[in-house]
């Protein structure tokens, strides 16, 4: 591969493959030395035309410990204010001859075009309403740390399940890898069609909860709808917000995701979020292993390629 545009397009082997290689990358960066050499020499640019707390940070940090020069563009202060395009700012910033582009874009699809403009391999880090695939890599990673598998868990994916690129690509890495994924939200914050993505549906959090292995929550994400279908935050809480009667219904070991940046006492109440059973923090710090490894593994590409005049 000399892209990561989507969780869409691998196959198990290669999900088993960047899982591994990250569980790795875990012990590097938890040693007081966190430098690797593995891309040294390499260019790394961070393209984020979105905001972005976890994804941009973790992808500078993974980029330095395997030793790539990494330089974040910052969006905000760019030609892009003054008009320039999406495919004038990347064929700019190709000309400067990077070897990695990491891009996140509010238009899905947005990646995917810029990647075959480039010369360069480009890592989708979430496109619109599309894919995230490092941070459905990363989520994969965290429930394999707890339950040593993925095949035959029962995970609930649950709340605005319409406008998330996070859900989309954990629906298509876990079925990949055997998993069997629910989808729990009201009707109106579900995409159309999402049966045929291989998921069970429920309306219902304690029926969508019961026996479930994994309860990923999402964030609402009120900026991407219309004001008028903007729901209220009290009722959502009281019907789809994660509070301990709820969780009751899973599985007693059961863990608690949610990808953030968490909207406390809209999607989670804040005693689960900082609970026994919450795994937020660990999601973070596997974000930056589960970086490394995607860097590395296009890396290993790069280094096989001859440069083109
Ligand atoms: N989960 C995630 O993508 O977070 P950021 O938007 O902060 O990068």
């Amino acid at each position: 591969h000399r892209h990561l545009l989507g969780i869409e397009g691998l196959s198990p082997l290669d999900i088993q493959f960047l899982l591994d290689s990250a569980a790795a990358a875990v012990d590097v960066s938890r040693q007081a030395e966190k430098k690797k050499a593995t891309l040294r020499g390499r260019t790394q640019i961070n393209l984020f035309f979105e905001a972005s707390t976890r994804t941009q940070s973790s992808f500078e940090l993974a980029g330095k410990r395997l030793g790539a020069d990494v330089m974040n563009m910052a969006v905000a202060q760019s030609s892009v204010k003054k008009g320039e395009t999406l495919i004038d700012t990347a064929m700019t910033l190709n000309a400067m001859r990077p070897d990695l582009l990491v891009v996140r874009h509010h238009a899905a699809g947005a990646v995917a075009l810029l990647a075959q403009k480039v010369e360069c391999s480009v890592i989708n880090a979430g496109d619109g309403a599309h894919e995230h695939p490092t941070q459905a890599l990363l989520d994969a990673l965290t429930i394999r740390r707890h339950k040593g598998k993925l095949a035959g868990l029962v995970v609930a994916i649950c709340g605005d399940v319409r406008h998330s690129r996070v859900a989309r690509s954990n629906i298509l890495l876990l079925n990949a890898m055997g998993a069997q994924v629910r989808v729990v939200a009201p009707t109106t914050l579900l995409p159309s069609a999402i049966e045929e993505l291989g998921v069970t549906v429920f309306t219902d959090m304690r029926k969508g909860l019961a026996d479930a292995d994994v309860v990923m929550m999402l964030r609402l994400q009120r900026e991407r709808m219309a004001a008028a279908y903007v729901p209220s935050v009290r009722e959502y809480f009281r019907f789809f917000g994660l509070d301990r009667e709820k969780l009751s219904h899973a599985k007693p070991d059961a863990i608690v995701m949610h990808p953030g940046p968490m909207n406390r006492g809209v999607e989670i109440d804040p005693l689960i979020a900082d609970g026994v059973q919450s795994v937020i923090r660990e999601q973070v710090e596997m974000g930056v292993a589960v970086r490394m490894a995607v860097l590395e593994a296009l890396g290993q590409h790069l280094s096989s390629t001859p440069v083109q005049n």
